[in-house]
């Protein structure tokens, strides 16, 4: 229901009309459903029903955060609430993260998504690099935005990743040495913490979000391990998170004592949900920034009920943006920051040229790929056992043990394919820098997917880490309620060919093509849609600080900011952005 201003206000004279009366006091922070129920708390929020503007009469709310979808929102609610004199409110689109058994146990992750009622049920465009074929896009529509439904895998990336962030910012606040500090905030690393399986030297075992690594053995681990010593192509790498990520290792991962560490269980523990200058509306579907005076966005618009009407609310220092890499953009080009020409085509009044605004959308493909082994003990067992899935399940339940604490992944390798790869010829090498993976394989004891009647399986997953291809994400429409166009345009460059798994080692080159396009699909890991560039360049969407180029009073705080996507899985990168956008923000207020 976006649109020009006019037709808005149209819109919402034909609507029932909300006046919001803000006015904190002392009291219990709380998650919340309803704006009603924020006034039965004694907040004093006052609906009174009018024809006219839904319009905010008083706020004393200093930083009004909205999460809607992202993970590194849950950090900053966090950090900036610290300080009692800055209160905050932060606007979820979906539901609680609490009680939800497929996004708590760590082995059910695949269960989470797609089309469940903790997703947005997304979809992309046609992608030409896979067939023509469109696939499911889950992103979480839940607290804690995608860590409450990723696969829990915990990697860092190269430290070039995050040099090459601060060379094309020009800010070395984000290189990796600068980073490391925010890594142990964030990181605290807890049992299992097998030695021999990572190195405590280079982590955090004091910071909110816990990591740690598997719990429970499976069929593959000393197979995996093994041929770290046989195969000099394989090497065994102690510590992928050390900066140093090429090889093989044991997967860290976010699990707490046998259940998901997520942005939501950490930094929106019931602790800090406690403290009285934080507060949280779930059901709160953030439609637009609105404009309160020139070029100072700190107004936002949402709904509570799709057909229902449209809040207004004002924050007196900041409005943050964390909807992550589809969210993000989505609002802002309904609010008609964009691209001016492309907004008017589609019936939306542009309020501030930026045409990066979607630009650039990057992604990781992958393919599964899986093999018949001659063994029993793979998942596939209690797939095809309500008995056996059973014990398991109380197994969790009653003593945290089993093999539902690990999430399905055991291992991941990291690896380039050869420096005179003819490929170096035609393109530049998309990467980092010469120690950081253009590919990543995944290990993992069974079939993703529905098994098969008989067989037991194991997985090996190859990923594109360092794509070459670029995507975007559009409107459809002009109603801002409509789902966008998603074009992660995975596999749409001249790639890197991924290992042959799983394909007769006889197939050509253009079968083993085929098969990947007819097979491959997304690690979902969608970033770079409002790109940070150097203060005063021509492209991009926020400075290196994360403030809108050109506007005051917003912020951009989840992935969507990174320049590159980094050759990892993402969730730490967006813990990163949320720990060091804290700083800033907090910097500038004083
Ligand atoms: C969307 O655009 C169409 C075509 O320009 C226009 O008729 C319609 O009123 C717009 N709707 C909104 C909600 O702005
Ligand atoms: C996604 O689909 C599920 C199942 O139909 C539903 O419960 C959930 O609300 C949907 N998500 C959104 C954002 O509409
Ligand atoms: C594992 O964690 C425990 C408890 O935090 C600690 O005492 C122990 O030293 C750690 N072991 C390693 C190898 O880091
Ligand atoms: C804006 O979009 C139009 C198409 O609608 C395109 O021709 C133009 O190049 C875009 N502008 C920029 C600066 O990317
Ligand atoms: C896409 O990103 C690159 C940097 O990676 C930048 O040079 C280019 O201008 C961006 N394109 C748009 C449309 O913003
Ligand atoms: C499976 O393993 C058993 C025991 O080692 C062996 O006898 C059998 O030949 C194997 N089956 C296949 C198909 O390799
Ligand atoms: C299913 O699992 C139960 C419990 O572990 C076990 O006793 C039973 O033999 C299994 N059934 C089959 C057909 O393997
Ligand atoms: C882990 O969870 C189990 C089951 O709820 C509980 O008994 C145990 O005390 C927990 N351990 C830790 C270290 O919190
Ligand atoms: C790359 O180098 C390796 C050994 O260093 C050699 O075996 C291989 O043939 C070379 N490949 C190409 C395409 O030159
Ligand atoms: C491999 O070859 C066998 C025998 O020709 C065939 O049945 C199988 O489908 C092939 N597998 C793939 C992945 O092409």
């Amino acid at each position: 229901m976006g649109g020009s201003r006019l037709t808005m206000t149209l819109w919402m004279l034909s609507s029932i009309l909300i006046l919001l009366t803000l006015s904190i006091t002392l009291c219990s922070g709380a998650i919340l459903d309803n704006v009603a129920d924020l006034n039965k708390l004694n907040l004093k929020f006052d609906f009174i029903v009018v024809g006219g503007e839904a319009r905010l009469i008083t706020s004393r709310t200093m930083l009004i955060y909205l999460s809607s979808r992202g993970t590194a929102g849950a950090v900053v609610a966090n950090r900036l609430s610290e300080n009692p004199d800055n209160s905050v409110l932060v606007l979820e689109a979906g539901v609680s993260n609490a009680d939800v058994l497929d996004i708590i146990v760590p082995f059910f992750a695949p269960r989470a998504t797609p089309n469940t009622a903790v997703d947005w049920n997304y979809s992309t465009t046609a992608q030409v690099g896979l067939g023509g074929r469109s696939i499911a896009y889950p992103r979480g529509f839940v607290l804690g935005g995608s860590s409450s439904v990723n696969y829990l895998a915990y990697t860092r990336g190269s430290k070039e990743d995050y040099d090459r962030w601060a060379r094309v910012t020009g800010d070395e606040g984000w290189s990796w040495n600068r980073l490391i500090p925010y890594m142990r905030r964030n990181e605290r690393f807890t049992p299992p913490n097998t030695t021999g399986e990572f190195n405590p030297a280079v982590h955090g075992f004091n910071g909110i979000n816990t990591v740690s690594l598997q719990g429970f053995p499976t069929l593959i681990d000393s197979r995996v391990i093994e041929t770290t010593t046989e195969l000099a192509e394989f090497p065994f790498n102690l510590d992928m998170n050390s900066g140093f990520q090429l090889g093989i290792g044991w997967e860290q991962q976010t699990v707490k004592n046998g259940s998901r560490s997520s942005s939501a269980t950490s930094y929106l523990a019931p602790e800090f949900v406690a403290r009285p200058n934080l507060h949280v509306l779930l059901h709160a579907r953030v439609t637009r920034v609105l404009e309160s005076n020139s070029n100072t966005f700190r107004t936002v618009e949402f709904v509570q009920d799709l057909a229902g009407a449209k809040f207004t609310l004002s924050a007196r220092k900041e409005l943050i943006l964390s909807a992550g890499s589809i969210g993000t953009p989505n609002i802002l080009l309904h609010s008609g920051i964009g691209n001016s020409s492309t907004l008017s085509a589609l019936g939306i009044k542009p309020t501030h040229n930026l045409p990066s605004v979607g630009q650039n959308l990057t992604d990781h493909s992958l393919i599964f790929l899986s093999f018949l082994v001659n063994s029993t003990g793979t998942w596939e067992d209690a797939e095809r056992n309500a008995t056996l899935a059973a014990e398991q399940l109380a197994q969790w339940t009653t003593l945290r043990t089993g093999p539902l604490i690990d999430p399905p992944t055991s291992q991941l390798g990291w690896f380039r394919i050869p420096d005179n790869s003819s490929i170096f010829e035609q393109f530049p090498d998309p990467a980092a820098g010469p120690n950081t993976a253009h590919y990543e394989l995944i290990f993992a004891s069974g079939l993703f997917g529905v098994p098969p009647p008989t067989g037991n399986f194991i997985s090996i997953v190859p990923a594109v880490v360092s794509p070459a291809s670029r995507g975007s994400l559009t409107l459809q429409s002009n109603d801002s309620l409509s789902a966008p166009l998603i074009d992660p345009n995975l596999l749409g460059s001249e790639n890197f060919v991924i290992s042959p798994f799983g394909v007769n080692s006889t197939d050509s080159d253009d079968e083993l093509d085929e098969f990947i396009r007819e097979n491959g699909g997304s690690v979902y890991h969608p970033s770079g849609t409002a790109k940070m560039s150097p203060k005063g360049a021509n492209w991009g969407v926020v400075d290196p600080d994360l403030r809108v180029k050109g506007l005051d009073g917003l912020r951009v705080v989840d992935l969507s900011v990174a320049p590159f996507i980094p050759a990892a899985h993402t969730q730490f990168a967006a813990y990163m952005i949320g720990e060091r956008a804290s700083d800033l923000i907090k910097e500038a207020w004083g």
